[in-house]
Order: C-alpha cells, then structure tokens, then sequence
C-alpha cells in the first residue's frame, strides 16, 4: 500500500458551533445537511478500496457514540446519516454458542440493562481479564438468544446525558446482522458503506475456545467481504489476531496501539517482552507492514501532552508510519471536555463541549490519514476547514 500524505494547515469555520448544537437537541431524527459537510473538498486517495477512502478519513466510533449508545444500530445508522466514511461496526466478542456480537467488551453491565434482569443475577461474577480482575456479567456466559433479551444503555451518562434518552432501545446487534446492515445500506444510499470492526481480547477469548478470527473470517467469505478492495477493515490491539487474519483473507489490517509503555496481552501470554514502544520504531513499523496496512494508535502517541494535559510537539511516528508505508487512523477525539487536551478545554462541566475544532487542527497538521471519533459530524466540519484552508 502506498503511503498517503496530508500536508494542508488547519483553518476555522463559523458553522460549526451551530450545527453541532443542532444534533444534540434534534433527537432520533436524520440530519441531512450535515452530510454535506463530507462533498466538501476532502481529499481522495484515488484508488479502489481503502485508497478510495476521503482523507483524513472520518471513522464513527462505535457508530456515532456521542449521540446514541454505543454498538448499536441506532449509533451505527446515525454515523451514517452524518456522513461518516467508515463505521466502527463494532467492537467484537463472542457469546457462549459461539456467535460474534458487537460490545466493546465482554463485560455487559456498563452498556446494557442486564443488571435489571433478574434471571441472569446468578451469572454476575468476577473474572481476569488480561491480568485485571473484572466484576460484572459476560458474553461468554450467554447464549445470543439470551443476549438478545437485553437492551443497550449509555456507558457515560455523566459526561453524555442527553443520550439515555436512547436507554433500552436497541439490543446487541450481532455481527453477521452488521454485515447485512452494511449492505442494506449500500443499496438504500448509492454508495458503499465501509465498516472497521474490531476484535477485543482476542487471546482471552482463544484461551476459551472462542477463538475470534476463523469464526469473523467465515462471516466475511459467507458475505464476500474478504477481499483485498472489500469495505471491511479489520483492527486488533494483539499483532497476533492481525497476523492470523492476514492468513485468513485479504482485508486491510490496521495494528492498534496503546500508550508506549504498555505490551499487547498477546505478548505478555506469549512472554514477548516488547512494548509500545518497540513497535513504533522504525524497525517496530517496518514489521508491522510486513503483515498489515496501517497502525491505529492512541492520539497521544502522535502528540504527546504533558503533566498538565497539554499538548507538546509532535512525535515522529507520523513520519515514520508513512516511510514504512502504514496509514495511521489515531483513536478518539470525543467533544466533551474530560476527553480532550487541556488546552481545549472549556469550562468544567463533564458534558460541556470544550474547543475540538483546535484540537482537530492540531491533530490532522500532523497529517495523520484519518481519527476514529464519537461525533462524526464534528469530525466532518474539521475535515472541511482543514482541508479548504
Ligand atoms: O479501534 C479504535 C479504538 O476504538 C480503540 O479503542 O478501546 O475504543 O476500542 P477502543
Ligand atoms: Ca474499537
């Protein structure tokens, strides 16, 4: 894959404040105008498949996460109508038959109603998960059927009030109905619908027999989606579940990664002392693109912040990814103020949004391919001055 350079400065525009006010006292209903924000100039890799893909490239994390709970088909399908480019469609875990359905963890007592259903009580318990001890209710303790008996909540109420408004009503989407989703949209709107799930403890889940990777590949050939140009780009914090799916199907593969001192658990179980910061070498990256397109990491790791949460000068990782041929779609700008660099913040209600458009700036100058974010529409207007500036 060829490397793609975003070099434009950043600029400003004066609509965004309105429209972003706009989607959140809308409620439920499509916000047509705000797609158009994506006709506006963003720039096109000019090939087919992920190299169609605008630049930067816009990725609703799980779905449209800052207006509706997340992995649902209610954030996924308001993603879309906001004109987001890709989907994070979804964070996947299996159940205990064996299915594969959208939650950013196993854990479900954060993101569902399952603690008001009396009947799964006694499935409440603790398990270690990579090494950290966890309390709740887990995919892997029930059958999709069960499962499909709960209904999604908003994970941070604090920080996103307005979104429990949503409470109870969708149920875990699996990731096959993804898959069928994905094509029914693509047909209802023209034009292809590109989705970037994620498998999430993926050497857990192994440990279990729930290894994740065949059972995701057999989705994508069933749908022929495994192709090299399909829409599909599969992510993984465990090199291991991206190496594996490079010998399962041709998708582009992006390498997620963490803070630089951290290790992927696939090393820790594997006893492979590397850390974060070994892979973002030169050396580190030029492995990566043996098996993979792209690298997906934390925003922190293109620009650090310091003691205070500001944030200091750019690292050379863009530089390097790009030499090494990897495109780098950093994760997550969220609107809310706890979410951003102190520089951007405003105020300091949780719920307020502080100034992400600078923040924005600051991040696609450095000329990063794409950002995954909580609030598409957002990202979308950013692209827009970024790009017409
Ligand atoms: O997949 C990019 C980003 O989603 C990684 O973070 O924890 O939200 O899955 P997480
Ligand atoms: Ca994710």
């Amino acid at each position: 894959m060829g490397t793609r350079e975003s070099n434009e400065q950043a600029g400003g525009t004066g609509r965004r404040a309105l429209l972003g006010a706009a989607v959140l006292g809308v409620g439920g209903t499509v916000l047509g105008p705000i797609g158009t924000a994506r006709a506006a100039g963003a720039r096109h890799g000019g090939g087919r498949g992920l190299k169609g893909l605008p630049v930067p490239t816009i990725v609703g994390h799980r779905g449209a996460s800052g207006y509706r709970p997340e992995h649902t088909l209610g954030a996924y399908q308001l993603a879309l109508d906001m004109g987001a480019d890709v989907v994070e469609a979804g964070d996947l875990v299996p159940t205990r038959d064996g299915h594969i359905v959208c939650r950013h963890e196993p854990e479900i007592g954060g993101t569902t109603d399952v603690a008001d259903h009396p009947e799964f009580a006694d499935r409440r318990t603790t398990k270690t998960l990579d090494g950290v001890p966890v309390t709740g209710w887990f995919t892997e303790d029930f059958t999709l059927a069960e499962l499909k008996r709960l209904r999604a909540v908003e994970r941070i109420p604090a920080n996103r009030p307005h979104n429990t408004l949503y409470d109870g009503r969708w149920e875990i989407p699996t990731f096959e109905e993804v898959l069928r989703w994905q094509d029914e949209q693509t047909r209802k709107r023209g034009k292809q619908v590109w989705i970037y799930p994620e498998t999430k403890h993926p050497t857990y889940f192994r440990g279990l027999g729930l290894g994740l990777e065949e059972r995701v590949a057999k989705l994508l050939r069933r749908y022929g989606k495994d192709r090299r140009n399909s829409p599909v780009i599969l992510q993984s914090f465990e090199p291991t579940s991206i190496r594996r799916f490079s010998r399962l199907v041709d998708n582009p593969l992006v390498v997620l990664l963490s803070n630089a001192n951290s290790r992927p658990w696939d090393f820790v179980e594997a006893g492979d002392p590397r850390t974060v910061a070994d892979l973002i070498t030169p050396e580190g990256l030029e492995e990566i693109a043996s098996y993979a397109q792209g690298i997906g990491p934390t925003l922190d790791l293109v620009i650090p912040r310091d003691r205070n949460g500001r944030l200091t000068e750019p690292t050379t990782l863009v530089r390097d990814a790009h030499r090494a041929g990897l495109i780098l779609h950093p994760y997550t700008l969220r609107n809310e103020n706890p979410f951003l660099p102190a520089d951007f913040r405003r105020g300091t209600d949780p719920d307020a949004y502080g100034d992400v458009f600078g923040a924005y700036r600051a991040y696609f100058a450095t000329g990063i391919d794409g950002v995954f974010t909580d609030h598409p529409d957002t990202g979308l207007l950013a692209r827009e001055d970024f790009v017409n500036d």
